[in-house]
């Protein structure tokens, strides 16, 4: 299974929400997990290697992909075949920009998790995202997540923009809030007050997943 997060907006939180579902899933789910790094600026590659001074254990692989001009062990499209078919979880942490490279990964991922804040750079670009998504007919379910949520700031275009996402995919019900211990995540385990800060929303994804393809992840 294929899952990845993205979104064309930089600082959406696409990573800080990856590393945090890789590092739920690993405790809630049997299944074996593995991060591609897309992003050329390896945030969460980065982030993983750094995180080898730490005294736990280490939960997840994590590579990075298209890193140089070397064959890319991704782009034969069979081995993307291969990922979405298997029992294990493939999470994609996907760079900002739009790059035919990541093109087949939009096309062929299981779920597509998109971060978005309701600001009106955020909205634009979530939308032309989720066109793009539309003109790649791409086969994933579209999962839009709040990130960064901030209860006391009223966003005058909500109502509008969350009828319109609700017509292309699942928006979630629970929001991530904006908090500050999630800037501190590392890729090893979710502190107490991390976890309470993404399992609603997270627990939503899971069950969605679940009941769209049958299974128990
Ligand atoms: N829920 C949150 N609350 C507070 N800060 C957050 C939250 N999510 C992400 N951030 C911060 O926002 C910045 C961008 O997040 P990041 O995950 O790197 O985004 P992206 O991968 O989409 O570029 C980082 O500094 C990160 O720590
Ligand atoms: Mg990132």
């Amino acid at each position: 299974m294929i899952i990845t997060f993205a979104t064309q907006k930089g600082g959406a939180g696409k990573t800080t929400l990856a590393i945090a579902f890789a590092n739920y899933l690993t405790e809630i789910s049997s299944r074996k997990i593995k991060v591609f790094d897309f992003d050329f600026q390896k945030s969460f590659f980065n982030k993983w290697k750094e995180d080898e001074e730490s005294e736990l254990p280490k939960i997840y692989d994590v590579e990075v992909i298209g890193d140089d001009d070397e064959e890319q062990p991704l782009a034969d499209l069979e081995n993307i075949i291969e990922l979405k078919e298997s029992e294990e979880i493939y999470l994609f942490d996907l760079a900002g920009t739009l790059d035919q490279k990541y093109s087949d990964i939009l096309i062929y991922s299981d779920f597509i998790i998109i971060p978005f804040e309701y600001s009106d750079v955020s909205v634009k670009s979530t939308l032309v995202f989720k066109n793009l998504l539309g003109l790649l007919e791409s086969q994933a379910e579209r999962i839009f997540i709040r990130s960064k949520y901030d209860k006391s700031y009223k966003y005058r275009n909500q109502p509008e923009m969350d009828k319109e996402l609700s017509k292309y995919g699942l928006l979630l019900e629970n929001p991530v809030f904006k908090r500050n211990i999630l800037q501190s995540i590392d890729t090893r385990k979710l502190n107490y007050e991390q976890k309470n800060a993404v399992k609603k929303p997270f627990n939503e994804i899971i069950e969605y997943i679940n009941k769209e393809l049958k299974i128990t992840i």
